[in-house]
């Protein structure tokens, strides 16, 4: 899907398609350097990190492995409380192992920051983050990512991955929702 086909509901092209592979190409050099001669499994978180993995994947020179999370966070409304219920968990055992989360989008940080503590006590080796984009709130959190993609506006994004009420996530760029689709 591409943007020309919504462009009533898109208010902007925030990240283009090509903008979106080169910076996955750059972080993937940065990965094969800094985890050269180690295993490394990354973990992605569903559904949102499922176009970032696969792209960002075919861009490393190194061997990974894969394996995916589903998480919810309780909250009220519109609110993340940082209580999250693991909807799916891994099916690889990460103690030993040098683990790398893969993440869509960083906004206030909770659910990463739970994530990273709850994987932390599995007994891995290493807990990092890569997020491909981050949202100006997520910059006060204590868990800092060590791979960021983008650091965007505080908008609500929607593509490559990232849903509005399970639609766009298709779209081969990231774009700015129109406030009008969502009421806002
Ligand atoms: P935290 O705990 O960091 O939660 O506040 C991050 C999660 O919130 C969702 N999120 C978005 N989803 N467009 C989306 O499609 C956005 O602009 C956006 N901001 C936050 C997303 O599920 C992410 O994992
Ligand atoms: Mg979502």
């Amino acid at each position: 899907m591409d943007v020309d086909h919504l462009p009533t509901e898109i208010s902007s092209v925030l990240l283009t398609e090509e903008q979106i592979q080169e910076r996955l190409e750059q972080i993937a050099t940065e990965v094969d350097a800094d985890y050269q001669g180690r295993d490394l499994l990354l973990v992605g978180i569903l559904k949102g990190a499922t176009l970032v993995m696969a792209d960002f994947v075919r861009h490393l020179k190194s061997h990974v492995q894969m394996d995916w999370m589903a998480v919810s966070s309780y909250g009220s409304g519109t609110q993340s409380s940082g209580v999250v219920r693991i909807l799916k968990d891994l099916d690889a055992d990460i103690s030993g192992r040098h683990v790398l989360v893969v993440e869509d989008i960083l906004d206030t940080g909770l659910t990463l920051s739970w994530l990273v503590r709850n994987l932390s006590t599995r007994g891995a080796a290493s807990v990092e983050v890569f997020t491909l984009l981050r949202k100006p709130e997520a910059v006060k959190m204590p868990v800092s990512p060590r791979y960021v993609g983008f650091d965007i506006p505080e908008v609500f994004v929607v593509g490559y991955g990232l849903d509005y009420a399970e639609r766009y996530r298709n779209l081969r760029q990231i774009a700015v929702l129109d406030p009008r689709v969502y009421g806002g």
